[in-house]
């Protein structure tokens, strides 16, 4: 596909198949996962790597995640210690990735930039795991938006930033958790991204004290402590300015509601956190794209995944 359309094709046996061919020839592909739709390539193909880069217009390398089909496919390119097999046999499929110590040439250095870790993740959503088994590799993906910009919960949000980008979106509908997996460095036990599994359903035990997070405004990690190098405060900016724990729309503000305060739009009417997760970067995109030139969002609770939302909030608003 040229520079003048991206084709969507709805999930299916023919847009695999056609998904297929472009990462067989070096491309890349936009494809939901339960989280956010991935843009995907061959993680073993530096160039295919390199052409998501440049397909997101990112300035720098960070580390991708990879994608693979099930855990004998993840112990091939990395090494699971018993701590790591137990966080994978509870949570996956499912949105979580761990960062274990990487395979030596298992993937292109492009994806894990360099590191002696890869991030890695079995996802639960058939579109795609379909294209995982119908491509036999290994696939990274970061999530389907040009760089900077609002995470992609629908077709229609990749095609707002990449249109004309990338030759081939597979459409289907939108992704159910809505919020970018839970990333957790298997040897530190530690949360490096808030997500959708939360930190309670990690670690039920050890409760909310001991497990480090990282936050991009607290201290610096000293050197050698575990980070997630591409968790910039910029990453899920709107265009427009946003003002957080609003209890009312001030001139020309665009409120996203919460519970009982009533917005423009709401994530969840009944306060449900999950329903607000699944509703959030929807909503983000529909106030950058209203009349209004200002965004407002009601609190969010600070508990369970009100703790990964309240994350991409204070990033959405970190301008
Ligand atoms: O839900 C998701 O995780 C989505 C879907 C498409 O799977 N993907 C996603 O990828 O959010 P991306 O590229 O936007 O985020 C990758 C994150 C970055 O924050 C990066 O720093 C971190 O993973 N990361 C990757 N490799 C790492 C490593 N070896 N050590 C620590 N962090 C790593
Ligand atoms: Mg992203």
């Amino acid at each position: 596909m040229s520079a003048t359309g991206t084709k969507t094709l709805p999930y299916g046996e023919a847009a695999i198949a056609e998904a297929a061919r472009v990462i067989a020839a070096g491309g890349c592909v936009a494809v939901p996962t339960e989280t956010v739709y991935g843009l995907a390539a061959d993680a073993t193909d530096s160039d295919a790597v390199a052409g998501i880069y440049a397909a997101k217009g990112r300035p720098s390398f960070n580390p991708l995640i990879v994608h693979v089909p099930d855990l004998a496919a993840a112990e091939a390119l990395a090494v699971f210690d018993d701590a790591a097999r137990s966080l994978a046999e509870r949570f996956w499929p499912g949105p979580l990735t761990l960062v274990v110590p990487v395979r030596p040439g298992a993937v292109s250095s492009l994806v894990t930039a360099g590191l002696d870790t890869v991030a890695v993740r079995v996802p639960a959503h058939r579109a795609m795991q379909a294209l995982l088994r119908a491509t036999g590799t290994p696939l990274a993906a970061p999530s389907a938006n040009a760089s900077n910009r609002i995470s992609p919960t629908r077709a229609e949000h990749v095609l707002a930033t990449l249109e004309g980008r990338i030759a081939l979106v597979i459409d289907d509908g939108p992704t159910s958790a809505g919020l970018e997996s839970t990333i957790v460095d298997a040897r530190a036990g530690a949360v490096l991204r808030p997500g959708p599994i939360t930190q309670d359903d990690l670690f039920p035990a050890q409760g909310r004290g001991p497990a480090t997070k990282q936050s991009e405004t607290g201290p610096r990690p000293s050197p050698g402590h575990v980070i997630a190098p591409g968790q910039l405060a910029l990453h899920y900016s709107p265009t427009k300015p946003v003002r957080l724990n609003a209890t009312s729309a001030q001139t020309d503000e665009w409120l996203i509601g919460f519970g009982t305060i009533t917005g423009d739009d709401t994530l969840s009417a009944s306060g449900n956190l999950a329903e607000a997760a699944a509703h959030l970067f929807d909503s983000l995109h529909r106030a950058d794209a209203s009349d209004r030139g200002r965004i407002a969002v009601a609190p969010i609770p600070a508990d369970g995944l009100g703790d990964a939302i309240n994350d991409r909030l204070r990033r959405a608003a970190h301008h």
